[in-house]
This record gives structure tokens, sequence and C-alpha cells, in this order.
């Protein structure tokens, strides 16, 4: 179609979407991967009402900055609100990369994928999740942290240290 952003761009960019609260080693790992598939990656972070927050839109834009620094063709951005498929439109990509650990996964994000193809034909692709992050989400991340467990390696570095930092567990050093 004449002046649709997407179509005829040249450009096959893709959008990984997410509440990224903080963004994990999966997230990271779906990241890089799909710097594979596409020719440029906007890594989008929303507020999902669903999920309880600890750290702020611009906090999980500048610990994604840091997570995903050295990875060519990659820009965050922060998404203040409205639908995801206007916001892909808005940047001309032209598919919704995921990544999905396990069935239950996949169950909470079909809905969502046929939803966003049912209003504006964009498609989803789904990244089967390395198997070394198959336990690892945000949610379980931060109460692991949260109880002085062991989440190294499970989160970038700058993420450690934000909930080392957020957590006020300092001193205790319980998250080596
Ligand atoms: O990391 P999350 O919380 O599972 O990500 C879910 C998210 C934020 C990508 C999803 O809730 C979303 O797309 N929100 C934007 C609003 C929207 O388009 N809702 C309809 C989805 S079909």
């Amino acid at each position: 179609m004449a002046g649709d952003p997407i179509i005829g761009s040249g450009v096959h960019r893709c959008v990984c979407p997410g509440s990224f609260d903080p963004v994990t080693s999966g997230h990271v790992d779906v990241v890089r991967r799909a710097t594979d598939l596409f020719d440029d990656v906007v890594v989008a972070v929303l507020t999902n009402p669903a999920k309880q927050g600890m750290f702020s839109a611009d906090e999980r834009v500048d610990l994604l900055r840091a997570s995903l620094q050295g990875l060519p063709r990659v820009r965050v951005e922060a998404v203040g609100g409205g639908l995801l498929v206007d916001y892909c439109r808005s940047v001309g990509a032209v598919a919704v990369v995921k990544g999905l650990r396990s069935g239950t996964d996949f169950a909470y994000e079909l809905p969502m994928a046929l939803m966003n193809r049912h209003l504006t034909g964009l498609e989803t692709v789904f990244l089967p999740g390395d198997p070394r992050f198959e336990h690892v989400s945000s949610s379980l991340v931060k109460e692991v942290a949260a109880h002085g467990g062991d989440v190294s390696g499970l989160v970038p570095d700058a993420v450690l240290a934000a909930l080392v930092e957020r957590l006020g567990l300092g001193d205790a050093t319980p998250l080596q």
C-alpha cells in the first residue's frame, strides 16, 4: 500500500516487546538471536498493568541499554501507552519476536499473537528459549533476590547491581 511505513521501507525490522521488570539473561539471549534474523531490533518497554513493578519505565530502559551494550542494530525505547500493533506500525516493524520457555508461555502468548494478527496482520515470531534460562523469569528473579538468593548469571551484571541497591542488600552480599 502506498505510504504504508511497513511495506517498502527496505528494512526488515522487528520489535521485542515486554515489561522487562527487570531484563533477564533469557531476554538478552532472545534479543541477540533476533539480531541474527532481522536487519534491526527495537526493544519496546511497556507497562503491564497485571504485573507489580519494581523498576520505573526509565530504569528498565536504562538497565536494558546497559545489558544490551555491544549488540549491533538494537535500540531500546519506552512505549507510553496504546496498542503494541500501533507502536509496531509507527516504527515500521514487520514482526514481533518473543521467547517461549514452556507450554505455559505459549498459552499466554498465543492469544496476544492472534489478536495482533487480527488487528493489523502483524506477525509474531516465537523463539524457543535457551534451556539454560528455562526457569528464569523477572518475577522469580525478584522474589529470589528479595529473600537473599543467588541470581547471579540469571540476570545481566547491571541488573544484579540494581537489585542489590533496590533491595538494600549491599552489606550482606547475599546475591553472590
Ligand atoms: O513482558 P510481558 O509483561 O509479558 O509483556 C506483555 C506486553 C506488555 C507485551 C503486552 O501486555 C502488550 O502488548 N501490551 C500493550 C497493549 C496491547 O497491545 N495489548 C493487547 C495485546 S494483544
